[in-house]
């Protein structure tokens, strides 16, 4: 065998947006770009802001030596020192320069968190559905997944968390605005899982970090906010990127931030910027880490995607799907009109509709769509959707 089991067996299960989304691009080569719907991969299709093509021609002109040469691991001073102003103000609690990491997006600095805090067999509970490369970004580190149910609208349950902290939990992961189901967690929920890890914490003698996966928070609805996490809990750190909110997810460029009020939070930054390095990112790259700097408090236009929102959830509603109103994001999470999602996916694929089954998030019965689209895509969409209503709920 080329490669080890453990990677076989990753690449025999491999994540089902992937394989949706490649078989998008064989059916747009049979069929046509322009047949085929693509609702599979959240890669967002709104171009970045015009600030960001602005800033980055004057960063290309600057003819300053060695802007491309290695930097701190942490990043440049000046790109952590904004990142901090920034996210002190957005989660009303002091931050300064030496608690930001940057790093290569959300996903980078998720593996970044678990290589630093992570003994083997440590625990991280995540409720489910969930993005489904949490799974390997736990494992990668040595660390097991526990999952736990959400509450039926999608919210956290909290007595399910509580049931499954142990003596090995070392996190419970959050996301919010939450992919797949475009869930917003309550300011309640949050402070009332701040008091639970607070407690748990306190009873089990060691730190049960809560890691906020937020690469969504300015994807959001209707003047939705996203709860401060640090304000609800001390031993938080939060992973985000500007993938999603400045549309630059090629890019890879995001950070991790943590609560300077972290029983050990000196110790903590020297392991996680180690990790930064060890994992082989070295430091986030030189010219987004200088854009992202001048570009704190941008975000895309994202009144493309609500309407994107407001049309689908309509179309799917009236046809009888059954779903929760999504609040952020870019994904619906409707139920599936059969049990077998997978074979629902598959029918939607004949109809050259791509969505991807709730399985692939570990909740079966559901499906997905990324809604990033263009507008004709969702147009299109919607007798589709009223066609396939017809046949089950009709
Ligand atoms: C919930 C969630 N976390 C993390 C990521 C990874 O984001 P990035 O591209 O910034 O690494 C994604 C990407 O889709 C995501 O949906």
């Amino acid at each position: 065998m080329p490669v080890a089991k453990k990677t076989a067996e990753a690449a025999r299960c491999s994540s089902w947006i992937r394989q949706m989304f490649e078989e998008g691009a064989r059916l747009a080569e049979v069929h046509g770009c322009d047949s085929v719907l693509d609702f599979s991969i959240g890669n967002p299709n709104l171009e970045p802001p015009r600030e960001f093509q602005e800033v980055l021609e004057e960063l290309v002109r600057d003819p300053a030596p060695g802007k491309h040469g290695y930097m701190s691991n942490a990043g440049f001073p000046a790109t952590r020192a904004a990142v901090a102003c920034h996210m002190a103000e957005d989660q009303g609690v002091p931050i300064e320069a030496a608690n930001v990491v940057m790093t290569c997006g959300a996903g980078g600095a998720l593996n970044v968190i678990f290589k630093a805090i992570l003994d083997p067999s440590d625990e991280v509970v995540v409720s489910r559905p969930y993005f489904v490369e949490y799974d390997s970004y736990v494992d990668n580190h040595g660390g097991v997944l526990k999952l736990v149910p959400a509450r039926p609208d999608f919210d956290l349950d909290l007595e399910a968390l509580d049931g499954a902290i142990g003596p090995r939990t070392r996190a419970v992961l959050i996301n919010s605005p939450h992919n797949p189901t475009g869930r917003i967690y309550p300011k309640t929920t949050v402070r009332a899982l701040g008091e639970l890890l607070r407690r748990r914490s306190g009873k089990l003698g060691r730190i049960i970090y809560l890691v906020s996966d937020e690469p969504y928070r300015r994807i959001v609805y209707d003047g939705a906010r996203v709860a401060s996490v640090m304000a609800a809990y001390e031993n938080t750190i939060i992973a985000s990127s500007y993938s999603k909110e400045l549309s630059l997810a090629g890019e890879r460029i995001g950070f991790l931030v943590a609560n300077p009020a972290i029983t050990g939070v000196d110790e903590l930054m020297e392991g996680l910027i180690m990790a930064n390095r060890v994992l082989g990112f070295v430091n986030a790259p030189a010219l987004m880490q200088r854009a992202v700097a001048r570009l704190q408090g941008i975000t895309v236009d994202v009144a493309p995607y609500q309407r994107n929102r407001d049309v689908l959830y309509d179309a799917l509603t009236r046809a009888g799907f059954t779903l929760t109103k999504p609040e952020g994001a870019f994904y619906l999470f409707p139920r599936s009109p059969i049990a077998d999602d997978v074979a629902f996916c598959r029918e939607m694929q004949e109809q050259l509709v791509l969505v991807v089954p709730g399985s692939g998030f570990g909740l079966s019965g559901h499906f997905r769509l990324a809604y990033c689209v263009a507008p004709g895509v969702v147009d299109r969409a919607v007798p589709v959707f009223a066609k396939v209503g017809a046949k089950y709920f009709g």
